[in-house]
């Protein structure tokens, strides 16, 4: 069997680079929630003794920022708005164009509205589409990097996590959250989620019970009427997503620390090995 770690890895061309896939999907012996997201202690020793810098891009409130800072990262965000939540160092500026230098590790998470269901809405308006340029930028700074968006967005060969490989739930309800990372150091992640549960899922500055949302939307229109029991407590969306420093439009963009931290911890690794 080919060995694909060996071959991804010490690959810092990324997209331009070999070709060979940066992320793995492990097939269903590992499928269901990441049991073990606690390093052994011989790699907690190395973060405490190399705090690595990250560069957050397109940083909102600091949903990725928190789980890259729970990896051991010492945490910068840019953004082009105010963020006055956001819990770390803070620059507003464009990310386009903020310096890379000095940082050991770029994410970025470029707006999702031109990818996602919104660009289909009737009252939708234009979004830019910053995929792509953001990744040149990555790739010219020679460093490691992280572009996350939605499903429908132009990642390349991209790993998926979601809610249900983090066991993320409130309330009875569990966290259905499909994200898409792209980067150019080797990602491992499970193939597969599971949603057997009630499923919460955060957008539109709500919480909404994906089935019933579902089932109400099935219905013709003429006798749909309101829809009942959909929208759920915020107290849910905040338990389900592991957030409670934002406000609920800040939410709704946010990517679950789990998922960052998970990242984060293999891109620590993947940093000390190509250090030694
Ligand atoms: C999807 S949100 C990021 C969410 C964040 N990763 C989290 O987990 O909480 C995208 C952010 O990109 C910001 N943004 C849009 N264009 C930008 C630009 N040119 N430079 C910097 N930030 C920008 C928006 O203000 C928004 O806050
Ligand atoms: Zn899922």
């Amino acid at each position: 069997m080919r060995n694909w770690a060996a071959a991804a890895v010490g690959m810092p061309g990324g997209r331009t680079g070999l070709n060979v896939p940066k992320s793995i999907h492990i097939g269903s012996r590992l499928a269901g929630t990441f049991p073990a997201a606690a390093p052994c202690p011989n790699l907690k020793k190395k973060m405490r003794e190399r705090k690595l810098k990250l560069l957050d891009l397109f940083c909102k409130a600091g949903g990725a920022a928190m789980g890259y800072h729970r990896a051991g990262f010492e945490v910068v965000g840019v953004d082009i708005d105010p963020q006055p939540r956001y819990p770390f160092e803070f620059h507003q500026a464009d990310a386009l164009t903020y310096p890379l230098d000095g940082f050991d590790v770029i994410h970025a998470s470029p707006p999702c509205q031109a990818y996602c269901a919104l660009k289909t809405m009737r009252n939708k308006r234009e979004h830019p589409e910053l995929i792509n340029s953001t990744r040149d930028k990555l790739n010219n700074s020679g460093k490691p990097w992280i572009i996350e968006n939605v499903f429908g967005s132009p990642l390349v060969n991209p790993i998926m996590l979601c809610g249900s490989h983090f066991n993320c739930n409130s309330g009875g309800y569990y966290l259905r959250r499909h994200r898409y990372f792209e980067s150019n150091f080797l990602l491992l992640a499970a193939s597969k989620c599971s949603h057997n549960h009630p499923t919460v899922g955060v957008y539109g500055c709500k919480a909404r019970d994906i089935a019933k949302e579902k089932r109400h939307y099935a219905k013709p229109k003429e006798t749909r009427g309101k829809p009942i029991g959909v929208v759920l407590s915020k107290e849910i969306a905040f338990g389900a997503m592991g957030i409670d420093w934002m406000n609920q439009k800040e939410l709704s963009q946010a990517i679950p620390p789990a998922y960052s931290e998970f990242i984060g911890r293999q891109l620590f690794q993947w940093k000390m090995r190509e250090e030694n």
